[in-house]
């Protein structure tokens, strides 16, 4: 009975508190900034469609990953609809995610933040992560291209595996800083058909301010012996600038990997989402925040691949 009682009281404080719903960090930050820019969390997430989707049947990937987005922004509009609203009659700027189930929104003040806490669907309100990308290190010494294959490709014995598949028929993403599509060792595979989306710009073609998002896609897919799979074409996604990487821009790409469109981002067509979704950035231990886009790219048939950091410690 007494147990009962704490229950009770715990989801009634829940309840009437919808101030508990703000994280604490979006809190001081209002506080220094008076505005944040911040996402937007609802009660149920993605989980109810995509673990639907999983346990369905369907004739061809395509036509599984189609119904995944229908479901998935089906979900969105009726989850979102009360706040979208809200956000519309206030002249707010923000932007929808159906994988998620999440709305970014850009300058939003404590008086907004405590505004849209009060609508009882919204389940957390944080924020937007800024993720800073690790440099990567240059080799000591440099090596003659397209002779042997780097150390990295034999040490993980990429020349035995290339005996089954050199990658031929995949097609390979990354979401990462972009990618200078004419470097010599990721030119001839790139494929232009619904193969880069820049969340940040819109930019028409693909492009690296850094080169990080190079390397590693040279590491994926790269010839001249500096790639693991070679023989595969690939497609990227920006989902970070030139150092770092926005929350909503890092969605953004995981909606674009799901289901790509045109670089300006209409005509959409999931019949062109690539196999796999490399990332090389990330964040501290049991960091579950993109979860709701990897459950989604699994139930979508994409597999999520994730670097585990460049320390060379097993965590
Ligand atoms: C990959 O393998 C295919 C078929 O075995 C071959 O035709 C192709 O030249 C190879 N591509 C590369 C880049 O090694």
């Amino acid at each position: 009975m007494l147990k009962f009682i704490l229950v009770a009281a715990l989801v009634g404080a829940a309840f009437s508190n919808p101030e508990s719903k703000i994280d604490r960090a979006l809190l001081s930050s209002l506080e220094t900034k008076q505005v944040a820019n911040v996402m937007v969390s609802f009660v149920g997430g993605n989980v109810k469609v995509v673990s639907g989707i999983e346990n369905m049947k369907f004739a061809s990937r395509t036509q599984r990953i189609t119904t995944l987005k229908a479901d998935l922004e089906s979900q969105a509009e009726v989850s979102q609809e009360n706040v979208r609203n809200y956000l519309t009659a206030h002249k707010s700027h923000f932007k929808t995610f159906w994988i998620s189930n999440q709305i970014y929104i850009t300058g939003a003040t404590r008086q907004l933040v405590e505004a849209i806490v009060s609508f009882p669907e919204v389940a957390e309100i944080h924020e937007e992560r800024i993720i800073e990308l690790d440099s990567p290190v240059a080799p000591k010494s440099s090596r003659t291209p397209g002779i042997l294959a780097e150390w990295g490709i034999e040490k993980i014995q990429a020349e035995e595996a290339w005996e089954i598949s050199n990658g031929t028929g995949i097609v390979v993403s990354n979401i990462d800083t972009g990618v200078r599509y004419t470097h010599e060792a990721v030119r001839d595979n790139y494929r232009a058909d619904y193969g880069w989306y820049d969340p940040y710009a819109e930019t028409a073609t693909p492009n690296d301010g850094n080169g990080h998002g190079t390397h590693t896609m040279g590491t994926i897919a790269g010839s001249m012996g500096i790639g693991v799979a070679p023989g595969s074409t690939w497609v990227a996604c920006k989902g970070c600038s030139t150092s770092s990487c926005t929350e909503s821009a890092l969605i953004g790409c995981g909606e674009w990997v799901t289901c790509p469109t045109l670089p300006d981002g209409t005509e959409p067509d999931c019949s062109k989402a690539p196999h796999l979704s490399s990332n090389s950035w990330g964040g501290g231990r049991g960091d579950l925040w993109y979860e709701p886009v990897t459950e989604a790219w699994i139930a979508a048939g994409i597999v999520p691949l994730f670097s585990i950091g460049n320390s060379g410690i097993l965590f």
